[in-house]
C-alpha cells in the first residue's frame, strides 16, 4: 500500500522525506489555501519535492474549464495527478483528460456508485472520504472495503486511494481490506511511529548502556 501525505506545507512535507515511507501527496483547495501563499509557486515546490504522484485540485465546475485547468496542472510536472470532484461535467472532463493521458484522481466520493462511475469514465485514482463519512454517522471503512472488492471484481484498473484519514486505525484497516493507497495528514503519520513501549525500551538500553560506558571508554 503506498502512503500519500495530505497537506500542501513544504515544511511537513519534508520532515518525511528521506526514510522511503512517502509515496506522493495529494492536496486540496482547503490545504493550499491554508498555507496563504501562492498556490502555483507552493505546488510547483512539492512537485519538485516528491518524486511520486501530486495530486492537485481544480477549482473549475465546468467541463471546458475543468478540462483546460487540468491539462495545465498536468503540464506542471510528470508526476502532476489532476482531482476532479465527482461530478458530471467532473466525470466528462476525467475521460477527455484519460484519453489525452492525463493522470486523474477523482475526489468527493461518497458511495460505491459514484466508485464505479469515477473507474468507468477512466479515472486513475478514485478518493473515498472515509473519515467525513464516520464523521456523519456512517461506516466509510465499509465503503473503502466495498470499492476494493467491486473493483477486484472487474480487475478494475482505477486504484483506491483512501482519503480523509482520521487515525492509524484507518491506516491499518485500509491495508487490511487491501487500498492501493492512503492519504494521510502529517499528524496522522507522525502518530504511526509512536509507541510507549518503544520509547521506554529505548530508554532502557540507554541507561544500561550508560553504566558500561562509564567503565569502558572504546566503542564506535
Ligand atoms: O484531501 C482529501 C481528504 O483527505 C480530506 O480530508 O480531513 O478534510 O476530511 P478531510
Amino acid at each position: 500500500m503506498k502512503i500519500f501525505i495530505d497537506s500542501a506545507n513544504i515544511r511537513l512535507i519534508d520532515s518525511f522525506m528521506g526514510m522511503g515511507i512517502v509515496d506522493g501527496v495529494t492536496t486540496n483547495p482547503s490545504l493550499l489555501a491554508k498555507e496563504n501563499s501562492d498556490p502555483t509557486v507552493q505546488v510547483k515546490k512539492i512537485l519538485k519535492l516528491v518524486p511520486g504522484h501530486v495530486s492537485i485540485e481544480v477549482v473549475s465546475t465546468e467541463y471546458e474549464k475543468m478540462v483546460r485547468e487540468a491539462t495545465a496542472i498536468s503540464r506542471l510536472g510528470r508526476n502532476a495527478v489532476a482531482k476532479i470532484p465527482m461530478t458530471k461535467d467532473g466525470m466528462r472532463a476525467v475521460r477527455t483528460l484519460s484519453n489525452a493521458g492525463v493522470k486523474t484522481n477523482v475526489t468527493l466520493i461518497f458511495s460505491s456508485a459514484q466508485a464505479i462511475l469515477a473507474a468507468k469514465a477512466g479515472a486513475t485514482y478514485a478518493s473515498p472520504f472515509i473519515g467525513r463519512l464516520d464523521d456523519i454517522g456512517t461506516n466509510g471503512m465499509e465503503l473503502a472495503r466495498d470499492i476494493i472488492s467491486i473493483y477486484r471484481n472487474y480487475s478494475i484498473k482505477t486504484k483506491v486511494l483512501v482519503a480523509s484519514i482520521r487515525n492509524p486505525m484507518h491506516v491499518i484497516d485500509a491495508a487490511k481490506a487491501g487500498a492501493d493507497v492512503v492519504t494521510l495528514p502529517p499528524e496522522i503519520l507522525s502518530l504511526m511511529f509512536s509507541h510507549p513501549l518503544t520509547d521506554s525500551g529505548l530508554k532502557k538500553f540507554l541507561l544500561d548502556w550508560s553504566g558500561l560506558a562509564a567503565k569502558f571508554k572504546k566503542w564506535f
